[in-house]
Formats: structure tokens, sequence, C-alpha cells
């Protein structure tokens, strides 16, 4: 029986799991409300929180499970990418309990995770599968070929997606997170009432930064003819984005799966709990002929589970850390 404390501090979510044997246990997330004051995560309240939750949560997580921390075989951690201070956090407790506990210490990325958060439950994609990550740090299109074997053949040049949803919220004056306003927003509104510039990329690469600085000059002409066209107008507004974000992510994706012949499709990340993609992407998986795997909720945004699912497999084959190992902000695979 092998067991694994799985740890994730990478941005704004402190969360511990436990998996034992390939099933994940529990995925207990503390989520830090301070950010929603300041419009957006402030790394240095970032750290602070994860040292006050962090105990707590790895606590309860053990609590949950019913297990010792003498019953575990590995601690795992985000090793990045992230925000530096974050993943410190995370990082140095999990070296501790796993020198104190003379255990294995099992390093995960972040987006290599999230891929993986579709084998924690069923249905699970077959190899080799594509997946698009859609998160506020990254937008990519992986070819996924085993539980270690990937390959970025697509990224943004410039913001991410989940950047592009938060920050058209900000310029709407809707509260942080706000990729998940919108979407609340976009289910009354017609998604064709405003047109906006879609900046298509060469290869499988995404761009997001012309769309959102027209989106602000939208905003600034539409505003001055009218000081309320945005309260009369946010559900149309916001499903007109939407529909845009969601156009620019699909497009690339239906090219790579055209052109490596793969009808096994995946979303993961925070923006993959989106309702309109979620829904667009089953759409397109009946013209297209594709079979979709789309993640529980609790798995899109960040979470433990998926740090835990990828340390099985890790375990598995003894890709284990050293102990000087240092956490990344940056971090490629
Ligand atoms: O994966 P995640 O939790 O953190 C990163 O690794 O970045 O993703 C967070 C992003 C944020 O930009 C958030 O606004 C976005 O995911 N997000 C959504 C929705 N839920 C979360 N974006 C659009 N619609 C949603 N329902
Ligand atoms: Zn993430």
């Amino acid at each position: 029986m092998i067991t694994i404390l799985a740890i994730e501090s990478s941005c704004d979510e402190t969360s511990a799991a436990i998996i034992r044997d390939k099933k994940v246990l529990n995925n207990i997330i503390a989520n830090q409300k301070i950010h929603e004051v300041f419009g957006g995560v402030v790394p240095e309240h970032a750290s602070r929180a994860h040292q006050q939750n962090i105990v707590p949560v790895i606590d309860m997580a053990l609590k949950d499970a019913n297990v010792k921390k003498e019953e575990l075989n590995a601690i795992a951690f985000t090793r990045g990418p992230g925000l530096l201070g974050s993943l410190l956090v995370g990082t140095s407790f999990a070296k501790a309990l796993a020198l104190g506990l003379k255990i294995p210490l099992i390093e995960v990325n972040h987006l290599q995770a999230h891929v993986l958060a579709h084998f924690i439950d069923d249905p699970k994609p077959r190899f080799p599968f594509l997946c698009l990550t859609v998160s506020g740090g990254h937008t990519q299109i992986v070819l996924v070929k085993g539980y270690l074997d990937m390959k970025v053949i697509g990224q943004t040049q410039d913001d991410a997606v989940g950047e592009a949803f938060d920050k058209t919220a900000k310029m709407l004056g809707l509260p942080y997170p706000g990729g998940p306003m919108i979407d609340k927003y976009a289910k009354e509104g017609n998604p064709h009432a405003f047109v906006f510039p879609e900046v298509v990329m060469s290869g499988y690469n995404y761009s997001f930064s012309g769309i959102k600085t027209a989106f602000l000059y939208f905003l600034k002409e539409k505003t001055q003819e009218n000081p309320n066209f945005i309260k009369e107008n946010l559900n149309d507004i916001c499903a007109s984005m939407q529909y845009a974000l969601i156009h620019i992510l699909l497009i690339k994706l239906r090219k790579a799966a055209k052109d490596l012949k793969i009808n096994e499709i995946a979303i993961a990340g925070g923006v993959s709990a989106n309702s309109g993609l979620r829904t667009t992407i089953k759409e397109l998986a009946v013209k297209e002929n594709w079979n979709v795997y789309i993640p529980d909720f609790q798995y899109c945004t960040d979470n433990a589970g998926m740090i835990a699912i990828a340390a099985h497999y890790k375990y598995l084959v003894e890709e284990f850390s050293k102990q000087d190992i240092v956490p990344l902000a940056r971090m490629e695979f």
C-alpha cells in the first residue's frame, strides 16, 4: 500500500491531499479571501496566508483520511511554476516533513499535474491525447504520450487566457477572481452582440494581449457615448468576450487535433471550469468525432489532488528529489 501526502501552494490556494494506491482520498483546499480586497493576488499576502494555512490544511487532510504521519511513504509538493514566496512555503514544509519522517520527497510540475488530474476519476483519456491547459498563468496545448511523457506544442506568447478573463472582469468593475464572474453574466447574454478582434498566431501558439487592449478601447469609446453602457449591457459584453476567448482557444486546438490526427482531447486548469468552454468543446466533439475529457470542478482550479496523482506515477518509477531542491517560479517540462 503506497500512501502519499501532496501539498500545493503555487499561487493563492493552500491545499493538501492524501492518495493511497492511486485513489485520491481527499482534497482539502483553503482559499485566500484576502486578495478580493486588492482585486488580484498580492504575492506577499499569498505567502503569509500559506504560512497560516499550511499546518491546519495538512492536519485536516491526515485526520480526514484517518492516516498517521508514520504511515506515509512519501511527501509530494509543487516545485513550480508559480509565485516564489508561495512555493517556498510548500517546498520548505515538504522538505522538513520528508526529512523528519525519513521518507522520499517528490517534486511535481504544477502544469503536468493539471494534465494528470484526468487520471483521478473515470473516464480517463487514452494516450496519446491533447490537453488544452488553460489557467491564470498559462495557456498551452500539450501532447501527452504517457503519464510523465508530455510536450508543449503551442502556448501563449504573452498573456494567459485566465488573465484575459480576469482583466476583462476588472475593467468591468467586477470582483476578483473575474473568470467565474464573466462566466456567470455570460450565461444570460448574447455572444454575438459585440465582436472583438481575434489575433491568430502562427502554429499552435496563442496571443491574448491584443484582445485585452481592444476591449479596453471598446469600453472607453462606449462609456464616453453612454456612461451607463456597462450596466445596461453587462450580460452581452461578458457573453461576447467569453465567446471570442473560447473561439481563439478552440481554433488552435482543432488545428492541432487535425494535424496530429488525435481525437482524444482533454481540457485542464482553472479556465476549464468555464461553462461556455465546457459546452462548446462538447458540441465541437460531436462535429469532430472527438472523445472529450473535462475534469470535475474541484480538480480544475488549483488543488493538491492533482499533485497527489502526479506524485503517484513518479513514486512508481522512483523519481525522487534531493533535499537541496529549490522551487522555481518558471518551470518547463
Ligand atoms: O489553474 P488556476 O486555479 O490557477 C493557475 O494555475 O493560474 O486558474 C485560475 C484562473 C483564473 O484566471 C480564474 O479567473 C480562472 O482560472 N477561472 C475561470 C473560471 N473559474 C476559474 N475562468 C473562466 N470561467 C470560470 N468559470
Ligand atoms: Zn493552476
